[in-house]
């Protein structure tokens, strides 16, 4: 209840400079967010990759309403992996993009804008030996994503797209994303979104969640396996060994923060296990997603307004 609250006041803008102007946020937002700048988001790379940990990049930021906004986060897609290109991770880092950031939503021309800066990016990703992987949002952009997923993939074949368990139509998503070079971040889904198009209930989420990871276990792409949940990790040893993969032949991922101590266990059993680093200071969808899964979460998040 509380976390439904939370993810309708993600989206209201009074509450949002509400949560925003509170001194002691950023304090708080910084046990999920890597910090501002793209020096901030190196340094988190330095050190999770120095332990061992593979990584992907967000630059934070999400329903860009104006067009120089979506170019500028483009932009910034593209200093960061510059930056990369350096540090020669090669696949060990890659980057995760919003298309609501790059111009999705920006009305009749969004999917044409949004598409463009993705080519952009995943060129520049190119040029670092990087992955691009596309972030899923509100039920409403999925056959979006999916569209531009498509025609980004004609030239940076390796590009690849988070699927959310919660939605009815994911089944067959990962149906027809489960073939040969397709890289597929299954997740449960963090938006809030009507009994019509997803399963409201934990269990029934768990439940699909099973369903469409044997689906992309049982394929021929390359599953990611997004979550922090220990059931769905040993259903997923379960299903590598019945269907024949090898470490290497799917990964994990985790959020920044989360289960640092799993992550490193995870490592330690020779997986690939990428933890997904946010950074920039548009953090507050983000972090109010964060928020909401968990109730331990708000009681940090109280805490901390009082001073504990
Ligand atoms: P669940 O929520 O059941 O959590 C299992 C356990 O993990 C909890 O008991 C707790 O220990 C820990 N945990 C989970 N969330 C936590 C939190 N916020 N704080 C502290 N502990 C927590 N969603 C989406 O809609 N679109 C997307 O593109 C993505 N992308 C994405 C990338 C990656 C790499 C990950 C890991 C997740 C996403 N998500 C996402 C978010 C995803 O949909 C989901 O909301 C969270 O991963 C939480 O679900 P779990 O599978 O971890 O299970």
């Amino acid at each position: 209840m509380l976390g439904s609250l939370l993810l309708a006041g993600s989206r209201v803008p009074l509450v949002r400079r509400a949560v925003s102007g509170v001194p002691l946020t950023r304090k708080v937002v910084d046990r999920f967010v890597a910090g501002e700048t793209t020096q901030d988001a190196v340094e988190s790379v330095h050190r999770l990759t120095d332990a061992g940990l593979a990584v992907t990049i967000d630059h934070l930021g999400e329903e860009t309403r104006d067009a120089e906004a979506a170019a500028q986060t483009a932009d910034a897609y593209i200093v960061l992996l510059g930056a990369l290109r350096e540090l020669e991770l090669g696949d060990r880092a890659e980057v995760s993009v919003k298309l609501s950031a790059v111009g999705q939503a920006l009305g009749a021309d969004g999917d044409k804008i949004a598409l463009e800066n993705a080519q952009h990016i995943a060129e520049a990703a190119r040029g670092a030996g990087a992955n691009v992987t596309f972030d899923m949002e509100d039920h409403t952009t999925v056959d979006s994503t999916l569209g531009i997923l498509r025609a980004v993939r004609e030239d940076f074949p390796s590009a690849g797209v988070a699927l959310q368990a919660y939605l009815f139509r994911t089944e067959d998503d990962c149906r027809d994303l489960s073939h040969e070079g397709s890289r597929v971040r299954l997740v449960k889904g963090a938006y809030a979104e009507p009994a019509s198009v997803a399963h409201q209930n934990k269990n029934e989420v768990d439940k699909a969640y099973v369903r469409c990871l044997r689906i992309l276990m049982a394929g021929k792409g390359y599953p990611m396996v997004g979550t922090h949940d220990d059931r769905l990790i040993s259903i997923t040893e379960t299903l590598a060994d019945r269907f024949g993969r090898s470490l290497g032949e799917y990964e994990y991922q985790m959020l920044y923060g989360i289960r640092t101590d799993k992550q490193q266990a995870l490592v330690g059993a020779g997986h690939t296990m990428r933890v997904y680093i946010p950074y920039g200071d548009d953090w507050y969808g983000y972090f109010m997603r964060r928020l909401a899964e968990r109730p331990a979460n708000i009681a940090f998040f109280l805490r901390a307004l009082g001073g504990k």
